[in-house]
């Protein structure tokens, strides 16, 4: 066939398959018609046949469209794009400073900024961050310069890859990570991370045949050197009060081996610990613990009523110091989760801003505060965040979703779904596939050293030497009135301050 006649015969077979696809089209929008305006299920499919269809797919694609368009840097919530971004500069370890001015608007109520020194901390007179010991009473406590931690989430929770990441990193960037309640894998071990190990309401990874706590797997457990110290869960931020179903799809052979769980079967976390009903109840639990795995042991919880912590701490001084807790993490009402019902994510539990300088308080009038180590957990993602709750009276600060941004989360808000585009949540190989545990590792120790370099770089600011050195009246809160209050005055007493830490210290007010 001649040139001009191919090209005939191609012309007429494009415009033929045109012509195909339009019919096609005709007829898929005919079926769709009689599909909707024939159901019942969906109203606004029923009154506007076809077009209705678009509401679902613009409200699908509307969370993923609005942080890229719509959104200006400080707007969204859980996280804005502001401080996704100081997160995403600090883990790839690119420069972290913007140009032309602040879009923090500093006059809202609430807003809190630092009061720098006149004569702020000269580069040479810089300290690195004090050891803090947990557990001073234990056979084996934790001695660490760490400041910023990896919070609980599980193995199951978070995919393979992001947990390999996470140790690895981890022990990269000198801090600890938390199993979460989901038991002690492999992966935790292989990055070779000081480790947390988290005791949920299941006992999952540490329970006997009929799920009640095994000294046996306690001892086992706290034979790998690596595992530092036991955290009882008693809530989280974002379900306090609530258990949970495992469905048996999702326990496989090794989540049951993990676990401690009948594979294949259907797995319930009660909705707190069954042998947990009081203080003496949590004392003695610890006690139990701390003696058989001789390291230290505390507890995480979302403070919302708080008589218990007062009678709590009355107790421990009846009982002798020993008896204490070695640490309490004080999680934020508004604290992430895999999943979680919107009314207690919502609604339930006192956000960090009043539970931690409320604890601190408590910790300070019992007489407790050294013996006590104080973690605040809670949307601390940036290093101001981190400040404040040093100043506020915090030893540690962890960090869940921090991490799960250094890893590369988009915040898709996916978690629960199974299909998280970026591979930290799901169990799907192929989103996996784009998690690189090698180089996510990287980023997760470039978070971790960025981080305490920038609250460095605040304290300094503020005129101390190290980040530890914080107190209340290096912070101030916007009030109703449009002025500011030093946090000192807003709380009270600031924390005790040590012997030789007065120096370029700035008064209140
Ligand atoms: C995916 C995911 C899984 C979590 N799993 C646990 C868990 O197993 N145990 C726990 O105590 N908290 C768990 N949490 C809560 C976090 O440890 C943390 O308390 C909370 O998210 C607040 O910290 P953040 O604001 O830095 O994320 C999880 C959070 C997320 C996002």
């Amino acid at each position: 066939m001649s040139e001009p006649g191919l090209m005939v015969t191609i012309m007429e077979f494009l415009a033929a398959f045109f012509v195909f696809l339009i019919g096609l089209g005709v007829l898929v929008v005919i079926v769709l018609y009689i599909a909707d305006i024939s159901q019942t299920t969906h109203a606004i499919r029923r009154n506007y046949p076809v077009v209705g269809r678009f509401r679902y797919l613009f409200e699908h694609m509307g969370s993923f469209f609005r942080q890229y368009f719509f959104a200006m840097d400080r707007e969204e919530l859980p996280f804005n794009r502001a401080q996704r971004s100081w997160v995403y500069r600090a883990a790839k370890g690119i420069d972290n400073t913007t140009a032309f001015g602040s879009t923090r608007d500093l006059r809202p109520t609430g807003t809190v900024f630092f009061v720098n020194c006149p004569f702020p901390t000269l580069g040479e007179d810089a300290a690195p961050t004090a050891s803090v010991t947990i557990g001073p009473h234990c056979r084996t406590p934790h001695t660490t310069t760490s400041l910023f931690n990896i919070s609980g989430m599980s193995y199951g929770a978070l995919s393979r890859p992001a947990v390999t990441a996470l140790s690895n990193g981890a022990r990269m960037g000198g801090a600890w990570m938390n199993t979460g309640e989901g038991g002690l894998s492999p992966y935790h071990l292989e990055g070779g991370a000081d480790l947390v190990f988290q005791i949920g309401t299941a006992k999952y990874g540490v329970r006997d045949d009929n799920g009640k706590l095994s000294d046996e797997r306690l001892k086992e457990l706290a034979a790998h050197e690596q595992l530092r110290m036991f955290e009882i869960k008693l809530s989280q931020g974002a379900k306090p009060g609530k258990g949970g179903i495992l469905p048996a799809v999702k326990v496989n052979e090794e989540i049951a081996k993990i676990r401690g769980i009948p594979v294949h079967q259907d797995s319930i976390s009660p909705n707190r610990h069954p042998d947990i009903n009081s203080v003496d109840d949590l004392l003695v639990m610890i006690q139990r613990i701390r003696e058989v795995t001789g390291k230290p042991v505390g507890f995480k919880a979302v403070v919302g009523a708080y008589g218990w912590l007062e009678q709590l701490f009355e107790t421990v001084n009846a009982r002798g110091k020993e008896s204490a807790p070695d640490f309490i993490v004080i999680d934020s009402a508004d604290g992430g989760t895999g999943a979680a019902p919107m009314s207690l994510m919502d609604y339930m539990g006192l956000p960090l801003q009043e539970s931690l300088p409320m604890v601190a308080d408590m910790l300070e009038k019992y007489d407790l505060k050294e013996r006590i180590k104080l973690i605040a957990s809670g949307k601390m993602v940036t290093p101001a965040e981190v400040a404040w709750a040093l100043c506020v009276g915090a030893d540690f600060v962890v960090s869940a979703r921090g991490f799960m941004f250094a890893l590369g989360c988009i915040q898709a808000l996916q978690c629960n779904k199974d299909t998280c585009p970026t591979g930290i949540t799901t169990h799907n190989p192929i989103l996996q596939k784009g998690l690189d545990p090698a180089l996510k590792a990287v980023r997760v120790k470039n978070y971790i050293e960025n981080m305490v370099y920038e609250v460095g770089v605040i304290a300094h600011s503020c005129g101390v030497r190290e980040p530890r050195q914080l107190r209340r009246f290096h912070a101030r809160l916007v009030t109703e009135n449009g002025r500011s209050i030093s946090l000192d005055e807003l709380y009270g007493q600031p924390p005790v301050v040590a012997v030789g830490e007065q120096m370029n210290q700035v008064p209140s007010g």
